[in-house]
């Protein structure tokens, strides 16, 4: 089987429609090539939904809690808005884009955080709509809205989602574009590498902090769990020459 790579787009790079652009043609690209399954967010398109309805979110160490209300508004940005503008992008580039969200076909199963609200951590993967996806070579493109056992609807951290993904379907690389150059250091400096055992330090001492500290846990997990590349990388140079952060087991 060709290997697989998982790329999490940060909701936010939408902003930056030129690095959009650049990552939609060379995922295309490579989509041609290699299976590709392609997880996103939305926090700047569900930030400015939420403010039409007026509603501000709380934070949590990084992950945001939902009530039902906001529930249906994150879904309406990530279902409606976001995953359609990838999607397409990815089409009008030649590639085999089809949107989901991570309850179609029931492909993840998660477990509610009740502290968080409405928000689930994934514990079960389906493979079955995935896996036929990849194998027709279609390339995935997976809003992180799921449900668990009983079909409600949930609230994902996109992060916690592609690492789960990228697990379960055994994939070589896992790459985590975002809005900033890798992870930066107490003096603002990109650190090349990580280990997986220097991270708590660097959360406990404040210089890994809000969204940054989903995407590192998610790091960790999937390269304890046998994901070869992992890596937290500059949104704005694309995904053929990956530049940021790698986090290694040792
Ligand atoms: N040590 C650090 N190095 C780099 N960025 C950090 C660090 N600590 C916190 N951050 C913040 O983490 C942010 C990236 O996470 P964020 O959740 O905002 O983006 P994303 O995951 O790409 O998008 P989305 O959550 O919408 O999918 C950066 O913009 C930065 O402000
Ligand atoms: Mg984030």
């Amino acid at each position: 089987m060709r290997s697989l790579m998982v790329v999490k787009f940060g909701g936010s790079l939408l902003k930056n429609l030129k690095a959009q652009d650049k990552f939609l043609k060379e995922l295309a690209q490579i989509s041609q090539k290699r299976k590709v399954i392609l997880v996103h967010g939305g926090g700047p398109e569900i930030n400015a939904l939420l403010e039409k309805f007026s509603i501000t979110s709380k934070f949590v160490k990084g992950l945001r809690f939902t009530d039902a209300k906001s529930l249906s508004i994150i879904e309406m940005a990530l279902n409606g808005k976001v995953n359609g503008i990838l999607t397409s992008g990815l089409i009008k580039n030649g590639a085999n884009a089809v949107g989901i969200s991570a309850k179609d076909g029931k492909s993840v199963i998660c477990k509610q955080i009740k502290q968080l609200g409405l928000v689930g951590e994934p514990i079960e993967a389906n493979k079955k709509l995935i896996k036929n996806l990849l194998n027709a070579g279609f390339l995935p493109v997976i809003a992180s809205i799921a449900s668990n056992a009983l079909g409600d609807v949930m609230n994902v951290n996109a992060d916690t989602l592609a690492a789960y993904i990228a697990t379960a379907f055994k994939a070589k690389t896992l790459v985590f574009l975002t809005d900033v150059c890798g992870v930066f250091d107490k003096n603002m400096e990109i650190i090349e590498k990580i280990k997986v055992k220097a991270v708590n330090a660097l959360i406990k001492n404040g210089t890994i902090k809000n969204g940054m500290i989903p995407k590192i846990e998610s790091c960790i997990n999937s390269v304890k769990r046998g994901v070869e590349e992992v890596w937290i990388a500059d949104g704005t140079s694309g995904i053929k020459k990956i530049k940021g952060t790698v986090i290694t087991k040792n």
